[in-house]
This record gives C-alpha cells, structure tokens and sequence, in this order.
C-alpha cells in the first residue's frame, strides 16, 4: 500500500490567444454559451504565459486562491464554476474503478496560485490563460481526461480556446446545456511556420468597460451586432478555415482586418457606445493600410480586442521592415524600457518611398513597447518541482 502524502501538487501554464472571428455577446450568461462561433490563433508561451499551481491536502481547511501573489477572493461565481465542474468530473470518474484513498482526497480542500508572465495592464487577455491555465492544471491534479475546454469555457469565454494550441475555433453549438459549445483545433502550431504577431502596447490604462459587461449592453442594443451574429460569422468562420488551411496570408489578413473592424463597430452601435480604439490605435490602424498599399499587397494585418493595443500579424520576412516602421512612426521614448521584446529582429533600411509615403508625422512615445511573438502550443504541465508556486506548506512560496 502506498503511503499517503500530506500534499499533492501540480503546475501547468497556458497560453494567450488572439482571435480573429471576434467572439462578442453570450446568448447564456452563466454557462458562457456565445451568440456566435469564433477563432483565434494561441500565441507562444516563451513570451506570454500564466503559471499555476495547485494542491490538495488533508490538513488545509478551506479553498484558497492567490493570483500574482496577492490572496484573492475564491468565492467569484466564475472561478467556483470550474471548481464544481472539476470536482464533478473527478468524481464521476472514479464512481467505478476508483481506489479507496481516490474519492476521500476529492473532498480536500484545494490551494492555488496562479501568476502571468506579462503586466496585467497591458490589456492582454489575461483571464483567458488564466482560466484554462486553471483547468488544465485542476484536470491533471484530479485525474481527469477528455473535454475540458466547456469548463473553461465557464471561467471566461475566450478561455476555451486557449485549451488548444496553433489556430482553435470554439463551436457555438446549439444545446441549451451547452455540452456542445467547445473548442477545436483547427491546425497545429507547427502548419504556418512563418507566421509572426507583433503586440503594440499603446497603453497601460485600465480598459474603461470590460468585456463582460460590454458584450451584455451589445446583445441587449446592437441590431448590427446582431445582424453579424447570425448573417456575417458563418461564413466568415468557414473562409478563415480556408484561409487557414491554405496559408494564405492575403485572405487570412484582409478578413482578420475586416473582423477586427465590425467588431468594434457593433462597440459604436451599442446604446450607449463602446470605444475601445484610441487615436494611437486608430494611427496604427491607418499605418497598416498605408504599408500595404505600398507593398500592393497585404503585408501585415492588424486586430483590436477591448482595449487600444494592436496585434499585428504578419510572415517572418516582413517583420524586421516593420518593427523599423513602427519605430519610425512612434520614436521609443528613452524610458529605459527596451522597445523590442520577445522573439529577437534585425535591422532594416527603409527605403526613400517608403518612408515618404507610410512613416507620416511621427507621434513620440505613443507605443511603449512591442513584443514579437508566434502561434504557440497549447497548456503544458511544469514537472520540475522546483518551480511550483506553492511551498510544502501549501502556502505561496516568497518567489511567486
Ligand atoms: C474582444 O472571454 O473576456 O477578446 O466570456 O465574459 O469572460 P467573458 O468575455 P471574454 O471576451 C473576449 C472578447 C474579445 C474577443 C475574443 O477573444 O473572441
């Protein structure tokens, strides 16, 4: 017989993911179940990552959370849904061949820790991570295989399809349970070896409307976003398969674009309206267009989600031109940071035409920072132990 240890403990991380068929508006808000379907491309965990840890003892006497070291509230409706749903699933899998000691740790009381790699208020979709993060790492705690993205699914939409790497799309389904709204990969990370995402931090604001309430005041005010919903992401959803499966940048990033740009648009059509563009975005927006038009063809290809930062898609062979436009476009303020972070650039030169007809009135200072990154793998576990989160003592350890 085995011996009982006093604490058992896993840590996974997750990935980010940007989509390209926006999701916006839930036609359940507890279940998360969406008006429409959706895809996005998982971006690499070696620049952009949550980490979590969680354990279960006998000794800890209630559920305790803490995210980027701070302890907080274990009782958000959202989190205690993946909880249940965890704990459900873990059971009724060892209602059969379970050993004896298997059902007694499911009523443990479990302790996680979770932490991002990146600053919160850069307005990347942290909870995504976040959420599948926490899943994927409750699944391989519990034991538990098989579908998890309708759990995540539950902590925060966009969650569902960080479950997967490369280019996953989350199925609206139809089932008023939602046992068929999941997520499935379209294509590894591996099958557009070329392609590149650049993120424009423009702001460390706080967003003035979440996305939660956003979509909510849409659903309940925008005939346009309705109108998209039922008429315009069907067909775009299939085309972006397509486009996908080609690897044809040209269609992959005009309708990216164009996605990005109802998107926000059902944002103005909400009563009262919703502006998650700024200025800058709106420059980086328009810098887009000119960059192509120079090329003839589409060379880069930008998306916004709530908030004023772009994502930037482009192929490898255009991002050390690009990085030097948007230097040129928006000089690096000297505050010490360093402009290009993530995957490494080369220099450029620029040629005369190009800097007289895209690199316009410069604005100093208005992008903080670019990241460069590429599509990445789904959720991994972390097995050396030394990079748990949580200490012997199922407490925070002083470096998380
Ligand atoms: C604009 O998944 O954050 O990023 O389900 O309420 O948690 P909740 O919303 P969330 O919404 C993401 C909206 C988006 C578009 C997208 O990721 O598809």
């Amino acid at each position: 017989m085995a011996e009982e240890k006093p604490l058992t403990v896993v840590t996974c991380t997750a990935p980010v993911n940007i989509a390209v068929i926006k999701y916006w508006g839930k036609r359940d808000e507890e279940l998360i179940l969406p008006i429409n379907s959706s895809l996005s491309v998982t971006l690499h965990q070696d620049q952009l990552k949550t980490t979590t840890t969680a354990a279960i003892s006998r000794d800890f006497k209630e559920d305790r959370l803490w995210l980027n070291g701070e302890e907080a509230d274990v009782g958000h409706p959202r989190l205690q849904s993946c909880l249940r749903e965890m704990r459900r699933l873990a059971r009724k899998r060892r209602g059969g061949s379970a050993g004896a000691a298997a059902p007694l740790s499911l009523a443990y009381k479990v302790h996680v820790a979770s932490v991002n790699n990146f600053p919160t208020a850069a307005g990347l979709a942290s909870s995504a991570a976040g959420y599948a993060c926490l899943v994927h790492t409750l699944a391989r705690l519990y034991g538990v295989e098989g579908e998890l993205s309708e759990v995540a699914r539950q902590g925060s939409g966009s969650a569902c399809r960080s479950m997967l790497g490369g280019f996953a799309q989350w199925l609206m389904g139809e089932r008023p349970d939602g046992k068929d709204s999941i997520a499935q990969q379209v294509a590894p990370e591996m099958h557009w070896p070329e392609l590149r995402v650049l993120i424009l931090v423009v702001s460390a604001e706080k967003k003035p409307v979440g996305s939660t309430a956003g979509m909510q005041t849409s659903v309940d005010t925008s005939p346009l976003l309705k109108h998209r919903a039922e008429a315009v992401v069907p067909e775009r959803m299939a085309q972006m398969i397509q486009f996908i499966r080609q690897r044809d940048f040209e269609g992959f990033g005009q309708l990216t674009m164009k996605d990005s740009n109802q998107f926000h648009a059902t944002c103005l059509d909400t009563f009262p309206p919703i502006f998650y563009l700024n200025d800058v975005s709106r420059r980086i927006i328009a810098l887009a267009h000119r960059f192509n038009a120079h090329h003839g063809k589409t060379k880069v290809a930008y998306t916004f989600d709530a908030g004023p930062n772009a994502v930037v898609f482009t192929l490898a062979d255009t991002v050390d031109e690009f990085v030097e436009v948007v230097k040129g476009s928006f000089p690096p303020e000297s505050n010490g940071d360093q402009f290009l972070k993530g995957l490494p650039a080369g220099p450029a030169s620029l040629s005369d035409e190009l800097l007289s007809t895209v690199v316009l009135e410069p604005v100093p200072g208005a992008i903080r920072y670019i990241l460069l990154t590429k599509p990445g793998p789904g959720p991994q576990p972390l097995d050396d132990p030394n990079l748990h989160l949580l200490g012997a003592d199922g407490l925070p350890r002083s470096s998380a």
